[in-house]
């Protein structure tokens, strides 16, 4: 990866910081907005019988709190794409020692670019990586792409904390020459996006910064409730 930003990731996200979040998460679980992320997916998938058996493609997966749950589930295995190769090693480090790492595929680089080539999923989640990529469209045509039934993300709520926080962390960023930025992206153009995508939204969580959301894709790309009461009647020309 060449852009400034995925440079910037790599710098950012490297081995010690992997490392000391393995060792938080290790102690103390998942943060509260992936805990709600994963409740959010829990409630989409109990319809039709939970997450066993199911596959997953985690973008931005991290150190793997999220495929670390779902296999703890019965997930039937699924793929980490990630820009971070510290990430990486350390998420396939722990499902190593957890024993499923043969279960799991694990590619380094841009999910936008990589997307055409990965298989698509039962779950897609993005856990608080729509903010570290400039193009959301891109990122979420792409992520909507591969998921088969349920996607799930987590990104910052647009408020006045966040905003100053985020021109704050951007600011320090300019002033190290650190190539990495945040993105704070309108939330209802999240929405807006994934619904063209033919995702409605099956539940909305919060924690005072982040929003968790969770997609189904509506069957036949049409909701029940958008579907006319009857079948239209055939056409004449029908065979
Ligand atoms: C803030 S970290 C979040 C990690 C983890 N999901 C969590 O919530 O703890 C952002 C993650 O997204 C990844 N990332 C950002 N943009 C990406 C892209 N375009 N393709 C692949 N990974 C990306 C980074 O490498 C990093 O692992």
């Amino acid at each position: 990866m060449t852009c400034p930003q995925c440079i910037g990731i790599q710098k950012l996200f490297d081995d010690a910081t992997a490392r000391r979040e393995l060792r938080r998460w290790q102690r103390r679980g998942p943060p509260k907005s992936t805990a709600l992320l994963l409740q959010g997916l829990d409630e989409a998938l109990a319809p039709d019988g939970g997450t066993s058996g199911l596959t997953f493609l985690d973008i931005g997966g991290g150190i793997g709190a999220i495929q670390h749950a779902l296999m703890d589930r019965g997930a039937a295995g699924g793929t980490h794409v990630d820009a971070s190769p510290a990430y990486l090693q350390v998420s396939r480090g722990e499902a190593e020692a957890r024993g499923y790492a043969h279960l799991i595929r694990y590619v380094e680089g841009d999910f936008v670019e990589l997307a055409p080539t990965l298989t698509a999923a039962d779950i897609v989640t993005l856990d608080r990586v729509v903010c570290c990529y400039p193009d959301m469209p891109a990122l979420l045509d792409a992520a909507a792409s591969r998921a088969t039934s349920v996607l799930g993300l987590v990104f910052p709520r647009d408020h006045i904390l966040n905003r100053l926080g985020v021109r704050a962390i951007n600011l320090v960023q300019a002033l190290r020459r650190h190539p990495f930025r945040v993105y704070l992206h309108p939330p209802e153009a999240v929405h807006t996006r994934l619904e063209a995508q033919g995702f409605r939204r099956s539940s909305e969580a919060r924690t005072l910064l982040w929003h968790a959301w969770v997609y189904r894709r509506a069957r036949g790309g049409v909701e029940e409730q958008d579907r006319p009461a009857t079948d239209p009647a055939p056409s004449p020309d029908a065979p």
